[in-house]
């Protein structure tokens, strides 16, 4: 593949922008610097020493912090997709679902449509789990509640797993992701939510690693995973 296709696929600009990039004698090929647009791409890549990966699709695991909008815009206020490099956001990525303002932890991004869609599904049965800080303990009474389905103002939610933590902590697992979900479930019980953070979605863990606003990228094997557990096929180009 020629040097400047490649960059282009990498989302480092407009095929005009990566020949400046070449130009500028800012990009290698196998360690040594290529003028040349037109190169071959034989070896691998650096821009500016930094190794250029091609990815077929963004795939993103956030640690979502408190406070940004999950959206992909907002005019007054910001949003997750502010902490993403503009090469990533050059593809249009979306959030997979949504997570309130203050609410953290893992959050999907990705522009396979395809597999945002069939994430959130309740068909496909996704699960995802939150780990919550309430006002005050559950009991048993409110495992048994949410095992059965809790019956909200406007639907009835799916059943819940909900596993009692130390103290004022509960773990709950929904298969579903409307408005406040988890928030109303235990609103239901007459509970508070007083900080909500998600743990899992499907088989992918937050892990610990990863600290409030930073994100990492999924490999392919992972992706196609999450893809399998809503149903659908490995992606496709
Ligand atoms: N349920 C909620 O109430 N809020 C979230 O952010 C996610 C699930």
């Amino acid at each position: 593949m020629r040097l400047d296709r490649y960059l282009t696929l990498c989302d480092l600009g407009t095929r005009r922008e990566v020949k400046e990039l070449i130009a500028s004698g800012r990009v290698s090929v196998a360690g040594l610097t290529v003028l040349n647009p037109g190169a071959a791409v034989d070896g691998p890549v650096t821009l500016d020493g930094e190794s250029v990966d091609y990815r077929p699709l963004v795939a993103i695991m956030m640690n979502k912090p408190a406070g940004l909008l999950t959206a992909t815009t907002d005019r007054r206020q910001g949003t997750v997709l502010d902490l993403l490099p503009p090469r990533d956001r050059r593809r249009e990525p979306a959030p997979v679902g949504r997570l309130d303002k203050d609410t953290t932890g893992l959050l999907l991004i990705t522009d396979d449509g395809q597999a945002a869609h069939a994430l959130i599904s309740p068909k496909s049965g996704v699960e995802k789990r939150y780990r919550a800080l309430l006002d005050k303990p559950v009991d048993q009474s409110d495992v048994e509640a949410f095992a059965q389905g809790l019956r909200l103002s406007d639907f009835e939610a799916l059943p819940a797993r909900l596993e009692p933590g130390e103290g004022c902590v509960a773990y709950c697992t929904v298969h579903e992701g409307k408005f406040h979900q988890v928030k109303r479930m235990f609103a239901a019980r007459g509970r508070k939510v007083l900080a909500l953070h998600r743990e899992r979605v499907g088989s992918l863990w937050l892990p610990d690693t990863l600290a409030p606003g930073e994100y990492a990228y999924l490999d392919m094997d992972t992706w196609n995973r999450l893809r399998g557990e809503a149903g659908l096929g490995p992606w496709k180009e």
